[in-house]
């Protein structure tokens, strides 16, 4: 009977993992999919790098252009470091800040509610840790718990 039990918590350990696995949140299987249709247009390969749009964030902000964010890394650059929190703190609906006033990203999720918050739930199991604090604030512990997957 012992012996039963161990091999039925082994197996069911093992469809666990299966499962857990299948539902992981990637970059390239969730995230680009949903950049590419709401994102891109602004962020895409014809915008400049950060640092160019910084020299002069008024003319590109003029020309609804953004700072190029179309792959893995520049996107997760936007999460971690330099730009820490820089993604969450856009794209949040106000519920995880303090003044309660969505992320001015946030419209660009969809098209209707139900869109936008279905796109950001992807969004945060992707990132793991839904942290809105800039690099002097978030500490290495918090850093770590990103999953942001490729
Ligand atoms: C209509 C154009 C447009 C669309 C669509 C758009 N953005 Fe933006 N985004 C901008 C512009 C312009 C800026 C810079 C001005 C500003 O800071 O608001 C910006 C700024 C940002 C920033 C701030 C980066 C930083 O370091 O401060 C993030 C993050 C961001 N966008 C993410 C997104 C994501 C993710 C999407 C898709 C869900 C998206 N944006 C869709 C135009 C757009």
């Amino acid at each position: 009977m012992k012996k039963m039990m161990m091999g039925l918590v082994g197996v069911m350990a093992f469809v666990w993992c299966v499962q857990a696995e299948a539902a992981e949140v990637t970059w390239q299987k969730d995230i680009k999919p949903i950049f590419d249709k709401q994102c891109a247009g602004c962020h895409g390969a014809d915008s400049p790098e950060f640092e160019e749009f910084n020299k002069d964030k008024k003319k590109w902000a003029d020309q609804s252009t953004g700072m190029r964010m179309n792959s893995f890394s520049l996107l997760i650059s936007y999460v971690g470091w330099p730009e820490s929190g820089a993604l969450m703190r856009r794209l949040d609906d106000g519920s995880s800040k303090a003044d309660k006033k969505a992320g001015n990203m946030y419209e660009n999720l969809g098209a209707t509610a139900a869109e936008r918050k279905a796109n950001l739930e992807i969004f945060k199991a992707w990132v793991g840790n839904w942290n809105l604090k800039r690099w002097k604030d978030v500490t290495k512990d918090e850093l770590n718990s990103l999953k942001i997957k490729y």
